[in-house]
């Protein structure tokens, strides 16, 4: 059986990797070692083949005995330790949540439902290096599959309104913090009108005791429309991902350019997504549902009707859940072969763990 040795286990997007490796009985396939940044020696979690005590994840010795490694411990880990590795003669597979080696032309960014095929491929010229994409950008290939696939796309612009989670869990629980804030000073003041109480809370969010260490500004009752850090292009980085991911996902011949603004909500962990589509040519709307409705298992489709989409297509019912709703499909009157969308997906599901459960299944075949 192969080693896999697993770094950044206990973070959000890791603990929610094992949650869903527990649930399709993943740790049976190999044998598992953890790595730790604090506690080495300590006891390690217990799985099938598991071995039984944490090891160094600053231990080049250690991690390179295994055959895998995957990492959900972030960005200036995989700086520091992947090269490392590699000058070391490290020659394992290396399966990585975080951003830094993306866009590198020897990493494969992985998308199990769209680009499973190419995984393979690349598994079997002896590629080596593979990484989970950008959350909103795996959540729309998903929804848009369809239309990828039949080359239907000529562009795509994309609104995104973006959970907290996906700046990480201080983020989220601050956001937890500032409603808390929120409702302290309105249940101190509750028979106030409306316009009193929105004074109050406006002057709360923006006074030096409203939580916002992380963020470094009010999110709850607001929102924040940069996410990352600015690129020269006057994209936010979040923006700039969308295009360049995408299209190094679906293996474009011709770039399809994919534009927008990336929004920061109050939303724990479902990322949305606010839609034009321009088409190559015009397109009935039953012809544009049926071929996204059928491009993969995930992807659900619903129906352009206010009941349907107050039920299905909102974080509070997606929340937790695998499949990746897209609805509000419907021409727009700004000109033919215009569609207009909205989608949204579990950001640590699909948007960060899921990806790299199934490379790792795949790598282990
Ligand atoms: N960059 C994303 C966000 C996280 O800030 O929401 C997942 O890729």
């Amino acid at each position: 059986m192969k080693k896999v040795g697993f770094i950044g286990w206990r973070g959000m997007v890791g603990s929610v990797l094992m949650e869903r490796m527990k649930e399709e009985n993943d740790f049976s396939h190999m044998e598992s070692y953890f790595f730790s940044t604090s506690q080495t020696g300590e006891a390690a979690p217990k799985m099938p083949n598991s071995h039984d005590k944490l090891l160094s994840a600053m231990d080049s010795k250690e991690l390179s005995k295994m055959d895998i490694l995957v990492s959900c411990q972030g960005g200036d880990y995989t700086t520091e330790m992947f090269p490392l590795l590699r000058k070391e003669g490290w020659n394992g597979i290396w399966i990585d949540a975080a951003s830094t080696l993306r866009m590198k032309d020897d990493s494969v960014i992985v998308l199990d439902p769209v680009n499973r095929n190419n995984i393979q491929e690349a598994i079997n010229k002896g590629t080596k290096n593979f990484v989970g994409g950008n959350c909103t950008v795996s959540l729309l290939l998903i929804a848009l599959h369809g239309l990828f696939k039949e080359n239907m796309v000529e562009w795509v612009s994309s609104m995104t309104y973006q959970a907290a989670s996906g700046a990480g869990a201080k983020n989220m629980i601050e956001l937890l913090d500032q409603m808390k804030s929120v409702g302290t000073a309105f249940s101190a003041n509750p028979a106030a009108d409306a316009l009193t109480l929105e004074k109050q809370m406006t002057s709360l969010m923006t006074s030096s005791q409203f939580p916002t260490q992380n963020f470094g500004h009010p999110l709850a009752l607001n929102v924040l429309p940069w996410i990352d850090s600015e690129m020269p292009s006057g994209q936010s980085k979040e923006e700039w991902k969308a295009q360049v991911e995408a299209n190094k996902i679906l293996q474009s011949q011709t770039i399809i350019p994919i534009d927008g603004t990336c929004v920061r909500v109050g939303a724990l962990r479902c990322h949305s997504q606010g839609l034009t589509i321009k088409l190559k040519k015009s397109a009935h709307l039953s012809t544009v549902e049926e071929i996204i409705a059928s491009a993969n298992d995930w992807v659900r489709l619903v129906p352009n009707n206010k009941p349907d989409t107050l039920k299905a297509l909102t974080p509070a019912a997606v929340s937790g859940k695998m499949h990746v709703p897209i609805g509000r499909i419907r021409p727009m009157t700004i000109g033919d072969s215009y569609f207009n969308a909205f989608t949204l997906g579990d950001q640590l599901l699909w948007g960060a763990a899921e990806p790299l459960r199934c490379v790792l299944r795949q790598v282990l075949q």
